[in-house]
């Protein structure tokens, strides 16, 4: 569905902040000859307390601007906003849309305690996409949900290893660990960022998954089968256009972070 076949896509992402950023860096890497636009719709960040029809108006917004600069498929790098409107952005456009979802799955299937902890804004907590999820293969585990109240606003003011991040990760993470917990599942495409930290507290026999890299495997999947991947003997590195609804600074900050030569002109302040 939507993908016309044999050009090299160009690949939309969006979140409501620098979360996403974590989806971009693993999608560089598998897809390093096709173009990206990103757009960090800061203005309006954090969606995880606001109401799904908000989230649903940004989400098409977003996605209209993003057809506008040339996206072929839309990678809705933000758990929240897909769990508010997946299934309406699919409705509406015909293009494709990649989702993220909590990797309950892979924790759930590695799980030897039988427990697993989930870190998400109560946005995706409350998704169906997500029960759906627990129901189909974590019914028999004992999941531990915490939502992460205050960490996406830390990630997007650059506050990924400061004390006062560790305390507050402390406070959610170590009673995962008391109840058994051998994985937790990073539910919010900003939480990779504070990935060290987490580790740090809850120790070095406990997995962290990160859903990233899959989400990045199967937008690789969806664009080969219409052979609209870049090549290398054809088709020049990657180039990516940084959109922000809102403060540019954190968005440059932290895409230099994951890419250091990330030239100026490649940012963009946008209101829409
Ligand atoms: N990165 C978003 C997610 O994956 C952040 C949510 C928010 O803005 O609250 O859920």
């Amino acid at each position: 569905m939507g993908l016309k076949e044999g050009k090299k896509a160009t690949i939309g992402i969006f979140d409501s902040g620098v979360g996403g950023l974590s989806v971009w860096r693993e999608l560089v890497k598998i897809l390093p000859y096709n173009n990206f636009i990103y757009f960090s719709d800061s203005a309006y960040c954090p969606y995880g307390p606001r109401p799904q029809e908000e989230i649903i108006e940004r989400a098409c917004k977003i996605t209209d601007f993003l057809i506008s600069q040339g996206a072929d498929i839309i990678v809705v790098a933000c758990n929240t906003a897909t769990a508010a409107a997946i299934e309406a952005l699919r409705e509406k456009y015909t293009l494709s849309f990649v989702g993220m979802e909590p990797a309950v799955k892979p924790a759930a299937l590695h799980s030897k305690t039988g427990v697993i902890g989930v870190l998400a804004t109560k946005g995706t907590f409350k998704g169906k996409l997500y029960s759906r999820t627990l129901q189909k293969f974590a019914s028999d585990l004992r999941v531990v949900e915490q939502v992460g109240y205050g960490l996406v606003e830390l990630v997007e003011a650059g506050k990924t290893s400061e004390e006062d991040t560790s305390k507050i990760l402390g406070q959610y993470i170590l009673p995962m660990i008391a109840l058994g917990a051998d994985h937790i599942v990073l539910g919010c495409t900003h939480y990779p960022f504070l990935r060290d930290e987490i580790q740090k507290i809850a120790g070095d026999n406990v997995i962290i998954v990160d859903p990233a890299p899959a989400v990045a495997r199967h937008t690789f999947e969806l664009l080969s089968e219409k052979n609209l991947i870049g090549k290398e003997q054809t088709d020049s590195l990657h180039q990516t256009v940084f959109y922000s609804t809102g403060n540019i600074e954190n968005l440059v900050r932290m895409a230099r972070r994951i890419q250091q030569s990330l030239p100026d002109e490649c940012f963009k302040e946008k209101l829409i």
